[in-house]
C-alpha cells in the first residue's frame, strides 16, 4: 500500500499518540471491563494469548502494554522475563503500579520508547505480543514496525498481534454513533467521516474535526497475513474476536449469568471466529505467527 499524501510523518504520528494515550490511561483500562461484551473481548484475547504462549520459557516482549491489561498473562506464561515498551509514560506508570500489586516472581522491565525503534538486541525474545492495534496505529509504517518485531524475535519465536478490519471498525463506529444519537449525521455524509475511505483504502487520516482522532491503517485478513509474511513470519492461527456477539451486549449479558453458559459462549465464539467467513466481523482479529 502506498503512503497516503495526507499521512503524518512518523515522528509527528508518535508525538500525537503519546499525548493521546497519556490522557487516556483510565479509558484504555475501562475498554475491557464493565459491560459483559467488553469482558468477552478481553477474555477471548487472553485465551488466545495463553494458547500461543504456553510453551514459551524465555524472554517475552510486550509492545504497547498501555495500563497493563494483558501483562499478567505474559508473566504467567513465562518463567523468564517480561520487557514492556510503550510511548506513553503515564500508561507505563499505571501498568507498573497495577503489576506491582500482584505477587509474581517474573520481573518486568519498563521502557519508554517506540516499537519502531527498539533499544533491544536482535533475536533476543522468545515471544513478542502487540495487542491494542499497535500495528494499525503505526499507519503507513506498519510494515516497518513488523520488520522491527522480526528483528528482535528469535528463530521459531512466537508473535501475537491484533488488527482492526475495515468492516468491524465501521460496525463499531456506527454503534458508537447510534449511542450518541449521531448516526443520522454520519449517514448523511459518510464520505466526510471517512467511511468510504476506510472501506476502500483501509486508511483514516488524523482529522479530529471529522472524528478521525488519530491516523489508523485498517487491515483485511489477507493484508495482515501478507504483511507478516513479508516481515519474515509464518502465520499459525487467526481468529476473529467475538464475531457473533462483538457489538451486542445483550447476548454477552445473558450468557454471563452462569459460568457454564459463559464458557459455552466463549467456545462458540472461538469456533465461529476461526471460520474464514467471519474473520473481519468481530472486535478485530488476532493472529499468532512464528518467526522463520
Ligand atoms: C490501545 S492501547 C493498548 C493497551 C493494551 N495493549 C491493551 O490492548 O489493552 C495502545 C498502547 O500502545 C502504545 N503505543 C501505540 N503505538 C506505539 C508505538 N509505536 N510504540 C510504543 N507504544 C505504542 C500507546 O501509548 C498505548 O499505551
Amino acid at each position: 500500500m502506498e503512503t497516503p499524501s495526507d499521512a503524518l510523518t512518523p515522528a509527528r504520528r508518535r508525538a500525537h499518540l503519546r499525548r493521546m494515550f497519556d490522557r487516556r490511561v483510565q479509558s484504555e483500562w475501562n475498554r475491557y471491563s464493565g459491560e459483559p461484551r467488553r469482558v468477552l473481548h478481553r477474555t477471548l484475547r487472553e485465551r488466545f494469548l495463553r494458547t500461543h504462549l504456553h510453551r514459551v520459557s524465555g524472554r517475552v516482549l510486550e509492545l504497547g502494554p498501555g495500563p497493563g491489561r494483558f501483562t499478567p498473562v505474559l508473566r504467567e506464561a513465562t518463567r523468564g522475563r517480561v520487557v514492556a515498551v510503550d510511548l506513553s509514560v503515564a500508561s507505563l506508570r499505571s501498568a507498573r503500579r497495577r503489576v506491582g500489586l500482584r505477587s509474581d516472581p517474573v520481573p518486568v522491565d519498563w521502557i519508554e520508547g517506540a516499537a519502531e525503534h527498539l533499544p533491544l538486541v536482535s533475536r533476543s525474545f522468545d515471544a513478542v505480543v502487540a495487542l491494542g492495534y499497535i500495528v494499525c496505529f503505526a499507519g503507513p509504517d506498519g510494515p516497518a514496525l513488523l520488520r522491527e518485531i522480526a528483528r528482535v524475535t528469535r528463530r521459531h519465536g512466537t508473535v501475537v498481534l491484533d488488527f482492526s478490519s475495515p468492516v468491524s471498525a465501521t460496525q463499531e463506529f456506527f454503534r458508537v454513533a447510534v449511542a450518541g444519537r449521531l448516526l443520522p449525521r454520519v449517514l448523511r455524509r459518510p464520505g466526510y467521516y471517512f467511511v468510504d475511505r476506510v472501506l476502500e483504502e483501509g486508511f483514516q487520516p488524523c482529522a479530529p474535526e471529522r472524528w478521525g482522532n488519530f491516523e489508523f491503517r485498517f487491515y483485511t485478513v489477507p493484508e495482515a497475513h501478507e504483511a507478516l509474511r513479508r516481515a519474515g513470519f509464518r502465520v499459525r492461527d487467526t481468529m476473529s474476536v467475538a464475531p457473533i456477539t462483538a457489538h451486542d451486549n445483550r447476548i454477552a449479558a445473558s450468557a454471563r449469568r452462569s459460568e457454564r453458559t459463559w464458557e459455552s459462549l466463549l467456545r462458540v465464539e472461538e469456533r465461529a471466529g476461526r471460520r474464514s467467513g467471519t474473520l473481519e466481523t468481530g472486535h478485530g482479529f488476532v493472529v499468532a505467527a512464528v518467526r522463520n
